[in-house]
């Protein structure tokens, strides 16, 4: 069943623990899509969620603008793409994500508005926003596999 939720924190610290709390929830395959503008705290999330999986340190995971993908970790094996600087179909051909979601990884896209993909992966999106110019940040999380149920009511 689909889930919506939101959640709110008020530093970077407080994202990042989120993401951890949500990444104890994540089983491969998983393809979790982060919206948001500039600065809204998307790879501070990823952050989080690289970490909290256990794939790596909290330093070794950084923003991928240039490189497109980072690849972490064995068991799950977890993607982050970054598609800020992809501005053709051609470009977004070019980094296979077609081929990252051919065996079962923990799939992290930001500026996933960018994606144009059919898969049959279970899919979560989250939208951070910051409200306000100063630390908080509200996520809207949706759930379209309800593996995040336990989390929704806390
Ligand atoms: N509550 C918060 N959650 C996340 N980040 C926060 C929060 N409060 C302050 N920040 C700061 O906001 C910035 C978020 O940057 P981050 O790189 O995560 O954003 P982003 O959405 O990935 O941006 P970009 O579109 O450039 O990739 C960091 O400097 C972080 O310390
Ligand atoms: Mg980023």
């Amino acid at each position: 069943m689909p889930l919506e939720f939101e959640h709110e924190t008020r530093s970077a610290e407080e994202t990042i623990a989120f993401g951890a709390e949500l990444a104890a929830q994540l089983r491969p395959p998983m393809l979790v899509l982060l919206f948001g503008e500039l600065g809204a705290g998307k790879t501070t999330l990823a952050k989080g969620i690289i970490h909290g999986l256990g794939a790596a340190r909290l330093e070794d995971v950084t923003s991928p603008t240039f490189t497109l993908v980072h690849v972490f970790g064995h068991q799950p094996r977890v993607y982050h793409v970054d598609l800020y600087r992809v501005s053709s179909p051609a470009e977004l051909d070019s980094i296979g994500l077609d081929d990252l979601l051919t065996e079962p990884a923990v799939v992290l896209v930001e500026w996933a508005e960018k994606l144009t993909l059919r898969t049959d992966w279970p899919v979560i999106e989250i939208r951070l926003e910051a409200p306000a110019a100063d630390d908080r940040r509200r996520l809207r999380i949706r759930d379209r596999a309800g593996v995040l149920r336990g989390l929704a009511r806390s």
